[in-house]
């Protein structure tokens, strides 16, 4: 068989009917459609944050209020260059309208860090997503492998560097206003990710002909600190904060980035702040792009409540590393999968005696978010 990488790219949007190994369960399958905007997620504007203490103290309670909440809020007048935003929206599009062999160029199959991949999705997980991904390893500056940066369209390199400074910025910003709601002071959740990771990844959905039996990403917590997403107009972001009962569609804003924190992030507050559980659904209409920038902590740092409140139990057992947490979390999904997988077929097949389940992580460089 093709690999993936190849048959996918080129045909695929074309076809009228799913291929298997894009359907879903039906428990997994969207519940709520694409452009059903929901007004649940709150939108805070920072400005003024640096200048007045009130109105500062006004948009912390906003923020630490929506991460107790959903673990989800939308950003606007965040200060990031809206023409600097324009630029990377644009460049990224542009990408992924190149030929297949310019994209794969860059192709990250085979553990590679960083570049382009078509529906990348957990070894031994059955269903693919709908989407294809670049990637950019963009923190810390001094492991940067420009070799792995896309160099086309031109002029993109530039304002990546630029994007994700500018982003890392805004992050170490949100961090400051929920270390000091912890009673910390405002660099603790920076410098308990010691230095700072930070990826970028481009999700591109293309139209889907039967959006209704698959999903662009399927549902997750992200593991870092941190998320800034940017999405365009069409919408698909989904979130619940009910274990997946009730989902609701977040409702794209021009400009604005959606923010939401990561295992990581929930972990450090003793579980205050909530770990967005998310997905991404497609369309039959458009493509839809969005543009997540993770910020996590570095491999080696330490995962551990920074601060417990009275009467309150540490959510986790002991400290362990973020490279602990990540291959914990990713064996978690990948046997929970395989144990689904299994009890489909016993259920297809008739009872049987149950199978030991084999799980084998990835190798942690291909697969760290
Ligand atoms: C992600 C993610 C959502 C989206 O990349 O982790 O949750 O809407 N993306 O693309
Ligand atoms: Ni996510």
């Amino acid at each position: 068989m093709a690999p993936v990488a190849t048959t996918f790219l080129p045909t695929i949007s074309d076809e009228k009917t799913l291929r298997a190994s894009f359907v879903r369960d039906e428990d997994e399958r969207p519940k709520v459609a694409y452009n059903i905007f929901s007004d649940d997620i709150p939108i805070i504007s920072l400005a003024g944050m640096d200048d007045d203490g009130s109105i500062r103290s006004e948009i912390c309670s906003k923020i630490v209020a929506a991460c107790e909440d959903w673990g989800i809020f939308q950003v606007v007048d965040h200060g990031v260059d809206a023409g600097l935003v324009t630029e990377m929206n644009r460049l990224a599009r542009e990408f992924f309208a190149l030929p297949p062999e310019d994209k794969l160029r860059f192709d990250m199959t085979g553990g590679k860090k960083g570049g382009f991949i078509v529906s990348s999705h957990l070894q031994g997980e059955a269903v693919q997503d709908w989407r294809e991904i670049v990637t950019y390893f963009s923190y810390p500056i001094r492991v940067r492998d420009y070799s792995r940066w896309p160099d086309k369209p031109e002029g993109w390199r530039t304002v990546v560097e630029a994007y994700s400074e500018h982003l890392m910025g805004l992050a170490c910003k949100l961090l400051g206003v929920l270390s000091e709601a912890m009673g910390l002071d405002k660099e603790a959740l920076t410098k308990a990710c010691v230095d700072m990771d930070q990826k970028i990844v481009v999700n591109f959905y293309p139209k889907c002909p039967q959006p209704d039996l698959t999903l662009g990403l399927k549902r997750h917590t992200d593991p870092g600190t941190i998320t800034l997403l940017l999405q365009d107009q069409v919408g698909g972001l989904q979130a619940t904060k009910d274990g997946g009962n009730t989902w609701i569609t977040v409702k794209p804003i021009e400009g604005a980035f959606v923010v939401n924190l990561g295992d990581h992030g929930h972990f450090l507050s003793n579980g205050r702040f909530k770990n967005a559980d998310h997905q991404a659904v497609v369309n039959s209409n458009c493509s839809r792009m969005s543009i997540a920038t993770f910020q996590n902590p570095a491999p080696e740092a330490t995962v551990y409540p920074l601060a417990i409140r009275d009467g309150e139990k540490p959510v986790l057992d002991a400290p362990m590393t973020f490279s602990e947490m990540y291959r914990k979390k990713m064996s978690r999904d990948i046997e929970l999968a395989k144990l689904k997988k299994l009890a489909k077929t016993e259920a297809q097949e008739g009872a049987k005696k149950p199978t030991e389940v084999a799980v084998q992580p990835e190798k942690l460089d291909q697969i760290l978010a």
